[in-house]
């Protein structure tokens, strides 16, 4: 990446940031083409050491944010509901209000500024921001404690793991990283499935997954694939396969109150009565692996799924959809689509994560034409949510 775009990108975010009205607007493709282009430089620009500090300190950022929430002084920082204004809260006032060490807390502020997660607005003086007040909701919360409890001890595992197998992928569910950090010989789902706190924090995580980004309604035009399909009252119009808490159920609802036929919340029966959903929204316990009883619905939805599988349960839960299908019917898969080459950061750490806990994997459109293939499915379109970002929504269809 040149290092002149770069330059070029960032004199167009300061004039958009010296003008505040327009500031939050940055639109998400500027946002993520300079963090990215960004993050390129800071690479180029490190020398050895810079990538040692860098990579020493992997694991305490996370750590440090979990006392901060867990001592309450994120949530009291957010509630005085001023970020944004420059009106900053003492350490010696905060330390009180939480009934802790002051000097701690100052220290404690001062690492957390310095990670962007708190505005430091004087000596000793803090502020909340965005980042502070999405930390103080139980959606942010869920993702520190699920990654920092959790996957914390399978990290610690990783060498030992792939030294024990000669180098090799994961070769089954029950025997990846995940099963040696916890130790357990249970899948990791299952295993989560029994710590309804665990599956509580992954769940509330998955509610702020995608927060601040536009989601598949923005990008596919609904109402004119719908224009054509003949609705039948018995039919579901749309089906959100392992929905989780049925978010995207009550988004849809929302943008289209009108919606004509039914949608259904599909997820394992120990999660599916643990969803809040508004009238309207039927709820079904299913288990995707073994069949999809919705028979022929419009759009049977599939968001951050497939990723969890590797490809032999994958092909099981496409094929259990293209035999419930009709010939209007469309699979809609919510998920990455790695770059074959030079893909960012994010992706790829998924991809690290879902073979650790999972045996499975992000994919290339390569790979997954060929299982779609094998399902005897086809992609019919395409849409990216932005140039950069591997998030995107394939349509897919019969063969
Ligand atoms: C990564 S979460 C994604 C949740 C949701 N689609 C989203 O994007 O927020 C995976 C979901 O698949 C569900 N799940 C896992 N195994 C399942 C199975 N065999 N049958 C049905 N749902 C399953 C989990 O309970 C969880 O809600």
């Amino acid at each position: 990446m040149e290092v002149s775009s770069t330059i070029n990108a960032l004199k167009e975010v300061i004039t958009s940031f010296e003008s505040p009205a327009s500031a939050n607007e940055l639109s998400t493709l500027k946002r993520e083409r300079l963090l990215a282009q960004l993050s390129s430089l800071v690479f180029k620009l490190e020398r050895p050491v810079d990538a040692a500090n860098r990579l020493w300190a992997q694991q305490m950022p996370a750590a440090m944010v979990k006392v901060a929430i867990e001592s309450g002084l994120i949530g009291e920082l957010a509630k005085r509901g001023e970020q944004g204004s420059g009106v900053g809260h003492s350490e010696d006032e905060l330390a009180k209000a939480i009934g802790a060490e002051p000097s701690l807390i100052g220290r404690i502020l001062r690492y957390l500024a310095a990670q962007g997660l708190v505005d430091e607005v004087d000596v000793g003086v803090f502020a909340a921001n965005e980042k502070t007040v999405a930390f103080a909701g139980s959606g942010f919360q869920g993702c520190i404690e699920f990654f920092f409890d959790i996957i914390t001890p399978v990290y610690q595992e990783i060498p030992a793991y792939f030294a024990a197998r000669k180098y090799r992928s994961p070769a089954s569910v029950v025997d990846t990283a995940f099963q040696a950090g916890l130790k357990t010989s249970e899948p990791a789902f299952v295993w989560m499935q029994q710590r309804p706190e665990v599956m509580g924090s992954f769940m509330r995580y998955m509610t702020v997954q995608h927060y601040g980004k536009a989601d598949w309604l923005t990008l596919f035009p609904l109402e004119k694939e719908l224009a054509t399909w003949t609705n039948s009252q018995e039919k579901a119009v749309f089906v959100d396969v392992g929905g989780g808490m049925g978010h995207q159920c009550v988004v849809l609802k929302q943008r289209y109150p009108q919606l004509q036929g039914r949608v259904v919340l599909q997820d394992l029966p120990e999660v599916i009565p643990h969803a809040q959903l508004p009238p309207g929204i039927e709820k079904a316990a299913i288990n995707f692996l073994e069949n999809q009883p919705e028979k022929g619905a419009k759009f049977y939805y599939l968001r951050n799924i497939l990723h969890d599988w590797p490809d032999k349960d994958v092909l099981t839960i496409l094929k259990n959809i293209r035999d419930a299908m009709d010939k209007d019917s469309r699979i809609l898969i919510d998920e990455l689509v790695l770059a074959a080459k030079g893909s960012p950061l994010l992706p790829l750490q998924m991809d690290i994560l879902m073979m650790l806990n999972v045996g499975a994997a992000e994919r290339t459109l390569e790979q997954w034409q060929a299982l779609f293939d094998q399902a005897g499915l086809k992609i019919e379109n395409k849409y990216q949510y932005t140039e950069i970002s591997a998030d995107t929504l394939l349509v897919v269809a019969q063969k």
